[in-house]
């Protein structure tokens, strides 16, 4: 009798992995008091920055969805990772080089899987309005320097909201940053250190921390006595990696406050952490 109960249990954990397309491993982690970011939405189980990913990424209890925007020709604002569309879509070239309307042509989900066939990108202001009442919504500008303006197109549409306090914007462009604190400084921006750069000077993270409510790592180029610093000038810290399985580990080692990767919480509430292999 306890071991049909057991098949039956090994079944049904079986058929929900497969149905969510996980093939990575789980992790019960206690008490992280992390916040959950579904990095590119939860690019886990559906094809990043898309609806599918982002509304996954709701499913999941994900405390913040983290998207990429860049511009298009004729100056929308679209949630993309790449500044070209050959990875992801079945177009080449540019994002720059397609206005939005060609852009809704391109099938932005079929390179994931035959299931999400037929997904288009999002536009910054859809994404808004789809998930601003439901989630944190954690907004990257990927090369703001290649798109001049860029800053005050995000401002003008933020500045439709009244509350902006599930919003974050950021970017590895230090300048594009203080530009968007300057021009909203109810917004809390965050900036993101690249790998090389890690080691920051006291000078620089006054600097940084003057204006940024967030500097984020890469976890494997992080340091506890990092993290106390930026607290210590009352920013927090977020942690971003694609691979590393210790990422939670590192991260309540370290004493950041949120993780953004390609797992969220499990729908139970538990803190059960998902980690893509
Ligand atoms: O949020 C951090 C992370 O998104 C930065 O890397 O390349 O995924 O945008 P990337
Ligand atoms: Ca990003």
């Amino acid at each position: 009798m306890r071991k049909r109960k057991l098949i039956w249990a090994l079944g049904i954990t079986a058929s929900l992995l497969l149905l969510v397309g996980y093939n990575g491993q789980t992790k019960k982690v206690h008490n992280p008091n992390l916040l959950s970011i579904a990095h590119r939405g939860a690019s886990s189980f559906a094809p990043e920055n898309t609806r599918a990913a982002f509304q996954k990424g709701v499913e999941l209890q994900a405390d913040y969805l983290e998207c990429d925007v860049h511009v298009s020709k004729d100056g929308e604002l679209v949630i993309m990772h790449d500044e070209k569309v050959d990875r992801t879509t079945n177009g080449s070239g540019l994002i720059s080089e397609y206005t939005l309307e060609e852009l809704k042509n391109l099938d932005v989900g079929s390179y994931h899987s035959d299931m999400f066939a037929g997904e288009t990108i999002m536009t910054m202001n859809e994404l808004l309005e789809e998930f601003y009442d439901h989630v944190g919504l954690l907004i990257e500008l990927k090369n703001p320097a290649s798109y001049p303006g860029v800053e005050e197109k995000v401002v003008s549409i933020l500045n439709e909201y009244e509350d902006l306090g599930s919003i974050i914007i950021q970017s590895f462009d230090v300048e594009s940053m203080r530009k968007i604190h300057n021009l909203l400084p109810s917004l809390e921006v965050a900036v993101l250190i690249r790998p090389a750069e890690s080691l920051l000077s006291s000078r620089k993270l006054d600097d940084l921390t003057s204006f940024a409510s967030y500097i984020n790592f890469n976890v494997s180029f992080l340091n506890k006595r990092m993290v106390d610093n930026i607290h210590r000038r009352d920013s927090k810290v977020l942690v971003w990696s694609k691979k590393d399985k210790k990422l939670v580990a590192k991260a309540q080692k370290y004493g950041v406050d949120g993780i953004i990767s390609d797992f969220s919480k499990w729908p139970d509430n538990e803190q059960i952490f998902l980690v893509q292999e």
